[in-house]
């Protein structure tokens, strides 16, 4: 895959120190309106990464992602399948909440994917969940939409990855929710846990 540009913030030797470098980033027009950067949360040694697609309202305000509507359907899927979120590592592909919530930009997203490349590295997770468009596509280089790629197991750098619905999809549309949970079946069974 393409090398990992190293424009924008610096990329620190440990996620602390990227975390540090990334709080003060002016790399592209969303630090403007941003309260905070919502960098990542849960485990450093993670052996599951969740790449979502920008915070949202209380994510800016609390510097966390996945605090708010979404974040609490997000709880219950990874509970479901066994996880505690302080178990795997959950972060987004923009870092500072877009204004008015509206989809990152492609110079958005081109800015900030070299530190969401680097917190994979720094990671190493043995497995990665997408959740919507944006992180699939990111990760994966394509164009192709959600409702198409998941239910596929694909790979980002040999790192196993399942791409499926962000919750707020689910959310907006419940019959999501039967795919949504195969796709957590087979994260499980990637990741060599037990199927519920
Ligand atoms: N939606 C996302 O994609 N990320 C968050 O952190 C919150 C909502």
């Amino acid at each position: 895959s393409a090398p990992i540009p190293m424009k924008g913030p610096s990329n620190g030797g440990t996620l602390d120190a990227l975390a540090k470098a990334t709080s003060t980033c002016r790399a592209c027009g969303l630090s403007a309106g941003r309260t905070t950067v919502v960098f990542g949360a849960g485990s450093a040694k993670a052996d599951l990464m969740i790449v979502g697609e920008a915070p949202g309202h209380y994510e800016d305000l609390r510097g966390e992602p996945f605090v708010g509507r979404s974040g609490q359907l997000l709880t219950k899927m990874l509970s479901a399948i066994g996880f505690e979120r302080a178990d795997v590592y959950i972060t987004n592909v923009v870092k500072c909440r877009p204004p008015e919530n509206r989809s990152p930009a492609a110079d958005e997203i081109a800015a900030c994917s070299p530190v969401l490349h680097r917190q994979l590295e720094l990671v190493g997770p043995k497995a990665i969940l997408t959740l919507g468009n944006f992180a699939s596509q990111t990760l994966l280089e394509t164009d192709e939409g959600i409702s198409k790629i998941r239910g596929s197991i694909r790979a980002y750098r040999g790192v196993p990855l399942v791409p499926t619905y962000h919750p707020a999809a689910l959310l907006r549309n419940p019959h999501l929710k039967k795919d949504s949970w195969e796709d957590l079946k087979t994260l499980c069974k990637v990741m060599g846990r037990n199927v519920p």
